[in-house]
């Protein structure tokens, strides 16, 4: 059976793989894949916003040093330029195709976007839509996408692997296209394509508890590996601070802009505690206070502490924050009158596939934008809201770049069609199941907030023993989606071990009490794994 032959593969349909999507197919043939329906993203659950600066008061220098800081001194300067310097561009594009941005009243009796605060800005820079950011741009996004006769959709379409000329023994280095499990059909498909872009998002669902939905499987980031490419710095996951402590709340995010409009992180006595870790407060940088929280429950003993905002207008919260203040409701929690019980989470993934300014990867025709990239612009700790502008923004230089070289591109060869001759069906679904719960789980309990060599190797020794076990069953049983995934959060818990192993020093998100402060004896680095 001859596969279509698409101009562009996007594997991925959030912030980054839409506005991909749009931004090319006035001019080419595009393909999108899904792994679930297509807004099942974490840019659907993006509640703060999107970073820019569009106040008189602020200035792109603030918006750099701000990211430069929050970064620890690992940001590539010239690539937070790069972005920061395109947010206004990005928010005008995304309100042409109508987000419904929150605004608020002007002097003169006009009005103009509503700018609120999370940790790290130095200024109220964080455009967005009431406490539902991610919904209103992807849903947005949507629209546009399902509207345009040159994008084709593919939902609940699994990617497996990329296929490159280099794994079919050809001598040109480059990649032609991925072969992709059609999950309702139970059929793998071969898609061919000029560029293929991964725009998969990140890998948080590797810990037990995450803010993630269950996409966030590193999927990108395991078929870049496999493929040939590098991978940089991986040891900085981040964990939000504040997630809903509620034995039926699947994790569920209480926003930072929460803090950035007064919020106050109390103990469960009733105290505050964030001055004692830093001056900043409440709007210190995320490692700084996921890892006091960590800090204070561990020394108290403590299931969660408490965000309260209730000193605020009830009025207020209610307009500001509805979506956190109904959710809360339902577990009747009233943030007008109660603080909220909140723990940590893991919640994004700093590192990922090593791209240049342009979003190309290693592999010739190979892209990575959004969450399963790793930039430069993060350094070792993200910045709030920093990370959707960095979707839109190299969504942009991926198409401008994809654009220059379709004309001259020639169309990938016919492809081998994926062979399941030597695989039945499984009789022991129970070991998937069981593997992928005692993954997150140690990486939960030996890769999380604070870290020490001896728990990195003893869960280096466990992924190592799951690994052969899943390779086993991957070369005799027929691909499911879980035994996908299982598959790449193996291999993205191998690198996230292997990166925090190699950085002896604790900088940014990554700490460790073997080396408990920066090494300043040697410029900082980047940890760039390399699978050749
Ligand atoms: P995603 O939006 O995660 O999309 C990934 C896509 O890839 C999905 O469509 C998925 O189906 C697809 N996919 C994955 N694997 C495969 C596969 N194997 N085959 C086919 N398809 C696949 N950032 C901000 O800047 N501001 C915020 O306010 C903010 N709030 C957040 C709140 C929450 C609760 C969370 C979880 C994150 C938040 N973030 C925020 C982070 C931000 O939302 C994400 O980093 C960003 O949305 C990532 O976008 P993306 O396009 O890279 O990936
Ligand atoms: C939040 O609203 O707290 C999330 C913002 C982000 O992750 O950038």
């Amino acid at each position: 059976m001859a596969s279509s032959v698409y101009d562009v593969l996007v594997i991925g349909s959030g912030a980054s793989g839409l506005s991909l999507a749009l931004r090319l197919a006035d001019q080419a043939r595009i393909a999108v894949i899904s792994k679930t329906a297509l807004t099942e993203c974490n840019t659907l659950y993006a509640q703060g916003g999107i970073s820019a600066v569009l106040d008189a008061k602020d200035s792109i220098e603030s918006h750099i040093q701000d990211t430069l800081a929050a970064g620890a001194g690992l940001c590539d300067s010239e690539i937070v330029r790069l972005v920061v310097s395109q947010g206004k561009e990005c928010i005008d594009w995304l309100l042409e195709r109508g987000v419904p941005f929150t605004e608020t009243a002007s002097e003169n009796g006009g009005s103009h976007l509503h700018l609120t605060r999370e940790g790290g800005h130095t200024h109220r820079r964080v455009v967005h839509a009431a406490d539902a950011t991610g919904r209103a741009v992807e849903t947005s996004l949507e629209q546009h996408a399902r509207a345009h006769p040159s994008i084709e959709i593919f939902e609940h379409h699994n990617a497996i692997d990329l296929i490159t000329a280099q794994k079919l023994g050809l001598r040109e280095q480059r990649v032609l296209g991925a072969y992709i499990l059609d999950v309702q059909a139970q059929q793998v498909k071969t898609f061919r394509a000029r560029y293929v872009v991964l725009a998969s998002g990140g890998a948080s669902k590797v810990y037990l508890y995450t803010s993630n939905p269950d996409i966030a499987t590193g999927d990108g980031i395991a078929m870049a590996w496999r493929a040939g490419a590098r991978i940089a710095n991986m040891e900085f996951i981040q964990f939000h601070p504040t997630c809903l402590y509620h034995p039926h709340a699947r994790s569920f995010l209480i926003s930072e802009a929460v803090r950035g409009e007064g919020g106050r992180l109390l103990l469960p006595d009733g105290s505050s505690f964030m001055q004692r870790f830093d001056s900043r407060g409440e709007l210190a940088p995320r490692d700084i206070v996921a890892r006091a929280i960590d800090h204070e429950m561990k020394r108290l003993g403590a299931d969660c502490v408490y965000l309260d905002i209730s000193h605020k207008p009830a009025e207020f919260i209610k307009s500001h924050f509805p979506t956190i203040y109904a959710r809360c409701l339902e577990f009747n929690i009233d943030i007008t009158r109660q603080p909220i019980p909140v723990v940590p989470a893991a919640h994004y993934t700093c590192g990922g596939i090593l791209t240049d300014r342009d979003a190309r990867t290693d592999i010739p025709g190979l892209y990575a934008i959004g969450e399963v990239a790793c930039t430069g612009l993060h350094g070792a700790n993200r910045m709030a809201s920093n990370s959707l502008l960095e979707c839109l923004v190299f969504a942009k230089q991926a198409a401008e770049d994809i654009l220059q070289g379709l004309q001259s591109r020639p169309a990938p060869p016919e492809l081998p069609e994926w062979d399941e001759s030597q695989v039945i069906d499984s009789d022991e679904e129970v070991v998937v199941s069981h593997n992928w719960d005692e993954i997150r789980r140690f990486m939960w309990d030996y890769v999380g907030i604070v870290r020490t060599d001896k728990r990195l190797q003893r869960a280096l020794r466990r992924v190592a023993l799951l690994q052969q076990e899943i390779a086993d069953y991957y070369g005799h049983f027929r691909v499911t989606s879980d035994l996908l995934e299982l598959r790449n959060l193996a291999i993205v818990a191998e690198l996230i071990i292997r990166s925090a192993l190699l950085r002896k020093e604790s900088r940014g998100l990554h700490f460790t009490l073997d080396y408990p402060v920066p090494d300043d004896s040697q410029p900082p680095h980047n940890t760039v794994l390399s699978p050749r």
